[in-house]
This record gives structure tokens, sequence and C-alpha cells, in this order.
């Protein structure tokens, strides 16, 4: 199948070609490198903007392009999501204390590919409800991703997530989900973090897009507050979120925003 404009597609999904790999694995790193960068910065005391100050200035000094900076009227070269913040948290004034936990989600557009990943930090010290949210949120992402592989299913993807979240006896945010991505920031499908086996269109080798569960410890419901950007738990339970962009090969798929320092999660490295 080819679209309007003659590429080929899939259920309207963006089928890109092997050489294409290596733009999203360059777009890929530079995201995944600027989150291993921030690490550091993440603690109790700090703003919120000054993280994302630095996340501008190291974007500029690679020479290469925020995706959300002007997307849809935001203004920020990243979002970050404290505690309660269920994602697309807008960096301010706010002062980081002891235990907190964020997600920071950074998207760069590299020689026109986009990279697009989160993962969480703690400022301090983790708690132990902390540290357990954001250990079911981790692995049921990995286990997302473990269902990616040609002849499976988007819907297989979403249960080997929420099957998992729920065996935890958390949820899974329903309001936002994955997307495709590639040469543009949000394409179809809509990637949902909950699903049944064999749902959903059949995943082809060359189809690139993110896994981004959201997880609650309590209800999954969420709002949007007046700034018509952060959304929160309902209910204010704690939210964890981690992201990664992949592309699906012959066998399985490959994961282009792994963390080169080996960083991903907060108690690792
Ligand atoms: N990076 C987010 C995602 O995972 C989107 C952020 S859009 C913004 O899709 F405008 F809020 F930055
Ligand atoms: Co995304
Ligand atoms: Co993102």
């Amino acid at each position: 199948m080819h679209d309007k404009t003659g590429q080929t597609t899939r259920d309207g999904i963006r089928i890109y070609g092997a050489a294409d790999f290596g733009g999203m694995r360059a777009a890929g790193r530079v995201a995944a490198e600027i989150l291993d960068g921030v690490a550091t910065l993440v603690k109790p005391g700090a703003t919120t903007a000054a993280i994302d100050d630095c996340i501008r200035e190291e974007i500029a000094r690679r020479g290469v392009v925020s995706a959300t900076i002007g997307y849809k009227g935001y203004k920020h070269a990243s979002c970050i999501s404290v505690n309660h913040v269920v994602c697309h948290g807008i960096p301010g004034s706010k002062i980081l204390t002891d235990g907190d936990i964020l997600n920071i989600d950074v998207t760069v557009i590299v020689d026109g590919w986009f990279g697009d990943t989160s993962r969480m930090y703690v400022a301090g010290t983790l708690g132990r409800k902390a540290a357990r949210l954001i250990d079911v949120t981790h692995e049921g992402l990995m286990r997302g991703i473990a269902a990616v592989k040609p002849g499976n299913t988007f819907g297989d993807i979403g249960h080997a997530i929420q099957s998992y979240v729920e065996a935890n006896r958390m949820s899974v945010v329903r309001d936002f989900c994955g997307h495709g991505l590639g040469r543009v920031f949000h394409a179809p499908p809509n990637v949902l973090h909950y699903g049944r086996p064999g749902a959903g269109p059949v995943l082809e080798e060359g189809m690139f897009f993110t896994i981004e569960p959201m997880v609650n410890l309590g209800r999954p419901e969420t709002k949007v507050l007046a700034d018509d950007w952060t959304a929160v738990t309902r209910d204010k339970s704690l939210s964890a979120q981690f992201e990664h962009s992949v592309g699906v090969t012959a066998t399985g798929c490959e994961i282009f925003t792994l963390s080169p320092a080996g960083r991903f999660h907060p108690t690792w490295g």
C-alpha cells in the first residue's frame, strides 16, 4: 500500500526501509545521551526549570533541534512530570524535595529523524512504594518491547504491559498512548498500553514507534490542569513512565533510545 506521498504503508502505518534505521539510531542515541547527562542535576533543591535549561543548552551544544519547543505552543525542551503528574509536566519554579520521583521526557530531531525517550529519576532517597512503582513501570515497558516482532499485533504489546502491571495491583493510564514516529513526531498508530492478544494492526518490519506506558499506584483516571498540558492522576496517586523509541526488525525490534551509560533506570549506574 502507498499513501498520497508515495510512502509504503500498512494499515496507515509507514514502513521505513533498512537505511532509515541509521537515522533513528542517531536521533535516539542523542536523546538518550541527553537523559544520561541530566541525572546529576536531579536533587533536592533543584528546580525543574533549571533542569530544562540544561537540556536546552545541551541540545544547542550538540547542534540538534528540540522537537517540543514550538510544538502546539509548548515552550520547553523537556516535559518534567513530578510525583502525581502523569505526563506533560511543564518545567518551572517547582523545587524538588527529598523523595520526589520525576519523569523527564526529551525529543530531539537529528537530520530530520525524531528520537523520543523518557525515564524516571529520584531526588534524594527513593521511597519503598515509589521504588515498586518505578520497577513495575520499567518492567512493563520491557515486556511490551519483548512482544515486538513481525506477526505480533499492537494488541499483543498492550496486553503484555497491562497484564503485568495489573498483576502487580497497579493501573495503566488509558488517556495517553505511544505513537508512530520517524520523520515526524506523532504519526499513526496510537500505541495503547493495554489491550487484547491479537487485536489491532499487525506489526511489520520497518515500523517505527514509541512505547511509553504510564502506570499509577492508584486509579488510572487522569485530568489535565488549566495550563492545558499538565496531566495528573485524579486520585493524586503516584505515577511513573518510561519511554523508548523502537523499530521492528525481521526477528524482533531494535531499541533506538538505549542509555549509552546504562542509566535508564534510576537505581542503575
Ligand atoms: N515527548 C512526548 C511524547 O512522548 C510529547 C511531548 S509534546 C510536548 O510523545 F509538547 F508536551 F512537549
Ligand atoms: Co512519545
Ligand atoms: Co516522549
